[in-house]
């Protein structure tokens, strides 16, 4: 592994603990093999993977107000929802600390909660990563693993995002409009 991967690892081994370095190196692991299966570049996937969960243990006063210093859009579901706003807060923290980063591992890790207005192929990767990883149990887990190398990286994507919808409204939370806005854009380009 590069220089890059053990300055990464040992700053998250300080940031969380036992499950969540277990989550992070879980999401990796599945993120390079989604990578593989999908011709993607491996490494960045990989890093993005471990890194996702940077800013995961943060308050959500934390989170509010490292939004508002770094010049994150805060809507009324992130004000409500603080906990949505660790994805693109460890996005601008982690430029700071980690300057040598790949602009795509960033947005790789910036898109994983409510994603973003276009998805690249590691964007992709580290979303569905993080909702198979081996640790997760939801409904509907298995059939995600199932579809992978079976089905489209974006169809194995959308499978992903629509499970995640689905338990929003079964379990009455909110919806971030972002996740509106990418659901909307997704199914106008893969109309049924
Ligand atoms: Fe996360
Ligand atoms: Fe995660």
């Amino acid at each position: 592994m590069t220089d890059l991967w053990d300055r990464a690892l040992a700053a998250m081994r300080e940031r969380l603990g036992a499950e969540g370095m277990r989550h992070s190196l879980g999401v990796a692991d599945t993120a390079a093999r989604l990578a593989e299966t999908y011709g993607v570049d491996v490494e960045p996937a990989r890093l993005a993977g471990l890194l996702h969960d940077w800013a995961k243990d943060a308050t959500a006063s934390e989170l509010l107000s490292a939004a508002d210093d770094h010049g994150i859009p805060v809507t009324d579901v992130d004000r409500a929802v603080p906990y949505l706003l660790h994805a693109p807060v460890a996005a601008a923290e982690l430029k700071a600390a980690m300057p040598d980063l790949d602009d795509q591992v960033l947005a790789a890790v910036a898109a994983h909660t409510y994603g973003a207005e276009s998805m690249s192929p590691i964007d992709l990767i580290v979303y569905v990563a993080d909702t198979i990883e081996p640790g997760r149990v939801h409904a509907g887990v298995e059939t995600l693993r199932d579809a992978v190398g079976v089905v489209s990286l974006q169809e194995l994507f959308m499978l992903a995002y629509a499970s995640s919808l689905r338990h929003l409204v079964d379990s009455r939370r909110r919806i971030h409009p972002a996740t509106v806005a990418l659901w909307n854009r997704l199914v106008s380009e893969d109309p049924r």
